[in-house]
């Protein structure tokens, strides 16, 4: 199942069954919200949650682009990105979780032909303040599913105080073979799908306290689904790098490392700045800086006389066109290469003061790291990198 026909199966099952589509999928959340990024697809709808009404009704569905940076040093691997879209489905004090739960089973077995014996889900097990969701458990018995019972795994919370609650994982096997163990105790049974039961908010002394009208959240990462639709262990595989991975290594011969993070930080770049934000040294402009300046570091490391201008401006397209953003194309390039522009400068910089004698004959310590930002404006990673050799 290719990515259109994956988004077309999820939309169309939720519509089916009475939830209306929420617009609005920036990357940029409300101006009084205090995260730089929407990171997962229930945060823009926090309040909503909490129990303000929602002007499309109690059942909705989304496709939210979210961007994570917590994990930066992972990305390179098989499957880390900084971009990804969540698949979501909310009822906002409509329908309860065990039917959240049944619907979630019917689509991933008879929308995305996931066979049932490769399917198991976890269940909150109950805590010191919480007990077991025997909802949950319940729900999957009867469906034929097998359960793992877990603690804190299971708990879902936006943040130390906030709604919170009980959630039901749905794990796919990976492996070769029919499945074995379970998902806490064997890693090819992957995680797809979390639907929480958002029934408490946490206060600041750690009491929860009962919501009045409690929800359903549930959210479900494309590219991870995609991975397991399309059978690959890489995400880098599904259909939707097939450009990237067709034209990147085609440009520049990096190991297989460096080319995921310059496919995944390029990819995320585009989608940043199509969503208005500008390179700067602070908030968000800063993390999109950090994002450019970290895939040309890359590029450099073995060969400087590479750069984004060798870019094809289809990879810019396409990109926009699947995350539906209206930015030109032409201007996303524009700023990528101000950007390495004045990257480029910074570097000339770099390498003339580093080439002095007094930063040669030693190895640099904190001081030195204080002084060349503080004097030459030098950030520590860059400096790093010269002083390890990379042009
Ligand atoms: N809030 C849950 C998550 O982020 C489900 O959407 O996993």
């Amino acid at each position: 199942m290719d990515t259109d026909q994956t988004l077309r199966t999820f939309t169309d099952f939720f519509r089916e069954r009475g939830h209306e589509t929420v617009t609005g999928t920036s990357l940029l959340p409300p101006p009084q919200d205090p995260v730089l990024f929407t990171t997962s697809g229930m945060h823009p709808l926090t309040p909503y949650l909490q129990g303000r009404p929602h002007p499309q009704g109690r059942r909705l569905l989304n496709v939210q682009r979210c961007l994570r940076t917590t994990d930066l040093d992972e990305v390179g691997d098989a499957t880390h990105l900084t971009v990804f879209e969540m698949l979501g489905s909310w009822s906002l004090g409509d329908y309860g979780h065990p039917q959240s739960l049944r619907w979630g089973y019917e689509l991933l077995r008879d929308g995305f032909g996931i066979p049932a014996e490769r399917l198991y889900a976890t269940v909150f097990g109950g805590d010191d303040q919480v007990g077991p969701d025997d909802e949950s458990l319940r729900t999957w018995q009867e469906l034929g599913v097998p359960v793992e019972l877990t603690g804190e795994d299971n708990w879902w919370s936006n943040g130390p105080v906030g709604i919170c609650g009980p959630d039901s994982e749905i794990f796919v096997w990976t492996g070769d073979g029919p499945p074995r163990r379970t998902p806490t105790t064997d890693p090819r049974w992957v995680e797809i799908w979390n639907h929480v039961h958002l029934r408490y908010h946490r206060h600041e002394d750690g009491r929860l306290e009962p919501l009045r009208r409690p929800g359903v959240d549930t959210g479900m990462g494309l590219e991870r689904l995609l991975t397991v639709l399309q059978g690959r262990r890489d995400v880098y595989e599904i259909d939707l790098f097939e450009p990237w991975m067709r034209t990147v290594p085609s440009l520049w011969d990096l190991d297989e490392r460096s080319t995921r993070l310059v496919c995944d930080h390029l990819r995320s770049s585009i989608v940043v700045t199509a969503d208005g934000v500008r390179p700067s040294n602070t908030g968000r402009g800063y993390v999109l800086r950090r994002l450019i300046r970290r895939l040309l570091t890359s590029l450099y490391r073995d060969d400087s006389s590479r750069g984004l201008a060798e870019l094809p401006r289809e990879l810019i397209e396409h990109t926009l066109d699947h995350f539906r953003q209206t930015e030109r194309a032409d201007l996303v390039r524009e700023v990528l290469l101000d950007e390495e522009r004045r990257f480029g400068q910074l570097l000339e910089r770099g390498r003339r003061v580093l080439s002095r004698t007094e930063f040669r004959a030693r190895p640099l310590d904190e001081e030195d790291y204080a002084y060349l930002h503080d004097t030459y404006g030098l950030p520590r990673e860059l400096v790093a990198g010269i002083s390890a050799g990379c042009r």
